[in-house]
């Protein structure tokens, strides 16, 4: 990599954890963070940090300018929940935001840009078991179809100027180090905070909703090994399915047991259940491990254990033992 990155959304739950690793790789005064909030996060503030309004193309273009960025990862959106309570907003953030930036790669301001999509853009016609990369795609929520109008985009702006944009369908994304920001898979970040805290959780979906899902740790390799990937060889310019675990509100229940045995698990589906319902149970992501060598590292079992010992440590470190015992 040449040059100097931009993370726009860099506050967010991905944000925090790929500015950290990209600065890890890269040096902290080549990742330039930006989100519309201001940060007190340590690991935000050890490079540049700047608010920025991801809507207002001249101040995009002038950050693009004045630190020489060469690739953008655009993170800023309005995720799965709050886009249903939010629509408008949403379509506008979603889009525009994406569109300013494949704009601002065909006028040659930026030469690789990455792009979130979600397993949201597929639908209850579509296949629910191992779904395939091309299948029926009819999303039913706001964020699904703002996603898939954008994956669309992707595609036009590379096939009609060449724009080297990259883009990965993440499942629900679980870690420690940052919080989720608003999405059906929330819960399963949530279901460790509260079982370390309080030995139980009252989950919004319902016992049996299987979903896709992935470490953190996965996806951001996944994110940086894609964008590393030599541009011949990124022959999906949509977004590629990701794949690294599915799972049910049960089934993490199950796991933490063995972790905490009195652990107790209540369900009251709210409106997110039938976003959950509309998502596939589990996705075929063939074409990303035979295009650019993807494998996840991560599974539910490995996933449990890490999460319930990295937030006790967090909590320990903050002087809020639980006293619960170590897993
Ligand atoms: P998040 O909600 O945690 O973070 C989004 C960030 O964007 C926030 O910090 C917010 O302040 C910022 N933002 C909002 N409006 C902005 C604006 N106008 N200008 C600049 N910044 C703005 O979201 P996330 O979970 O980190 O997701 C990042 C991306 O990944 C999104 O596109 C999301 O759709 C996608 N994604 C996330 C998941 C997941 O499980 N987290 C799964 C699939 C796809
Ligand atoms: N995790 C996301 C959400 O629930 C899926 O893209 O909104």
């Amino acid at each position: 990599m040449q040059g100097t990155i931009l993370v726009i959304g860099a506050s967010g739950q991905i944000g925090t954890e790929l500015v950290t690793a990209l600065r890890q790789k890269w040096g902290d005064k080549r990742v330039i963070a930006a989100d519309l909030r201001p940060t007190d996060q340590p690991e935000l503030l050890s490079g540049p940090y700047i608010q920025l309004d991801t809507l207002d193309r001249s101040a995009v273009e002038s950050v693009i300018d004045h630190y020489q960025i060469t690739e953008v990862y655009q993170l800023a959106a309005l995720l799965s929940a709050t886009a249903e309570r939010h629509p408008e907003k949403a379509w506008d953030l979603n889009m525009n935001g994406l569109f300013i930036l494949l704009e601002l790669c065909r006028a040659g301001k930026v030469s690789k840009l990455f792009w979130p999509s979600s397993i949201a853009v597929f639908g209850p016609t579509s296949p629910r078991l191992l779904t395939p990369q091309r299948t029926i795609m009819e999303p039913t929520s706001v964020y699904g179809i703002s996603k898939q109008a954008g994956e669309r985009w992707c595609e036009y702006y590379h096939l009609k100027h060449g724009v080297d944009v990259r883009s990965l369908r993440y499942p629900g994304l679980i870690g420690y180090r940052s919080a989720p920001g608003g999405g059906t898979t929330d819960y399963a970040v949530d279901i460790f905070y509260s079982a370390v805290e309080n030995d139980s959780y009252t989950c919004f979906l319902s016992a049996g909703t299987m979903l896709p899902m992935m470490m953190m740790e996965d996806a951001i390799r996944a994110t940086i090994e894609l964008m590393e990937t030599p541009a011949s060889s990124v022959k999906i310019r949509s977004s590629y399915n990701l794949a690294g675990m599915s799972f049910t509100p049960e089934m993490i229940g199950q796991e933490i047991r063995k972790h905490q045995p009195g652990f107790r698990l209540d369900y009251v589906p709210d409106f997110r259940q039938s976003l959950a319902d509309s998502w596939p149970d589990s996705i075929d992501d063939s074409a990303a491990r035979d295009d650019w060598g993807w494998k996840p590292e991560y599974d539910l079992a490995r996933l449990t254990e890490k999460m319930l010992v990295e937030i006790r440590r967090k909590k320990q470190a903050s002087g809020e033992t639980s006293g619960l015992h170590g897993a």
